[in-house]
């Protein structure tokens, strides 16, 4: 079994991302940090915890970082994911879990050691809680076997011109990580923008009554509604990541020297790929360029019914 820890700020398209990875065959998710991003951290963190009990997943949830590196941005409200995160969806409160003690750079660097150099990261928002453990950790970084993350992109962004929103959100944490020696996998807009999901692949989870099926499609009924109202499409940035960790013939992939942009006045939190490797730097990130979206899809709606029977 692979061993995973899952950094997220919960978020509609996390709590899928979620459902999805416990739904995968032959990893396991050792616990979920939580990080301001999408919404704030007390939100964020309640809502993994809810998710955890409500999906039927008793692993640790910890709290993590309220505020980015630059104490430059934290949300107040949310027109994509919602006020708390989960769009127009209330899980029930926990009853039974409750938060581990640890906070999420503490956690991380625990279950690092303990995996002796095996653990994986999927990270789906901002990197503040892992360049946190970066920091406080020396020996954080070299134990990590691989970290998947869903920011940036090599073209283009959805904040600004050019920077994506986890990345946007903490450059400097993301400067951190990316300059880390952890081997990584982006999974950006680049290819993020194209996992739209279909009205069929609803009808599709609709089918059964379970939890992770019918909490995926109430979040994706939510999604259809905002797109109709002019906001965000039906897209699965986080699921992708996911995806190329478990799944990775969905997607074609490019090896560039990366880095995170913290000082442009027009391009703060842009990821810099060195596309002709002027920069004399060898790779350090290995990044998605283009996906099968059906493959994905199908994938997607799979890994989730295998979340029901994993722990439903
Ligand atoms: C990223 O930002 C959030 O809105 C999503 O959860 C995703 O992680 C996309 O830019
Ligand atoms: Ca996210």
């Amino acid at each position: 079994m692979r061993k995973f820890v899952f950094d997220c700020d919960t978020g509609t398209d996390d709590a899928i991302a979620i459902a999805a990875a416990f739904g995968s065959d032959d990893i396991e998710i050792l616990g979920i940090t939580s990080v301001n991003g999408n919404v704030r951290e007390e939100f964020v963190s309640v809502n993994n915890l809810n998710l955890c009990e409500y999906l039927g997943a008793a692993v640790p949830v910890c709290h993590g970082a309220v505020w980015p590196l630059s104490c430059g941005f934290r949300n107040k409200s949310d027109m994509t994911h919602g006020k708390t995160g989960l769009g127009s969806i209330v899980l029930p409160d926990a009853e039974k879990l409750k938060f581990d003690e640890r906070i999420a750079s503490r956690f991380l660097y625990e279950k690092a050691m303990e995996c002796s150099g095996e653990l994986e990261l999927l990270v789906t928002g901002p990197m503040t809680n892992i360049a946190l453990a970066i920091i406080q950790y020396p020996d954080f970084s070299e134990k990590i076997r691989h970290l998947w993350f869903m920011g940036g992109s090599v073209w283009g962004g959805n904040v600004t011109t050019t920077a994506e929103f986890n990345i946007w959100a903490d450059p400097e944490a993301a400067h951190i990580v990316l300059s880390s020696g952890i081997p990584m996998t982006m999974v950006g807009l680049d290819v993020t923008l194209k996992a739209i999901m279909e009205p069929e692949d609803m009808e599709e989870l609709r089918k059964e009554n379970t939890p992770a099926r019918r909490l995926t499609a109430d979040l994706l009924d939510f999604m259809f509604d905002r797109y109709r109202r002019g906001g965000e499409n039906v897209i699965m940035h986080d699921a992708l990541a996911v995806a190329a960790a478990v799944c990775p013939e969905c997607m074609e992939y490019q090896d560039y020297w990366m880095d995170a942009e913290t000082r442009g006045e027009y391009t703060r939190g842009h990821t810099y790929a060195d596309f002709r490797g002027r920069s004399g730097k060898q790779p350090n990130v290995h990044a998605a360029l283009s996906v099968n979206v059906e493959m994905f899809r199908h994938w997607l709606v799979r890994s989730i019914e295998n979340c029901d029977r994993k722990f439903g």
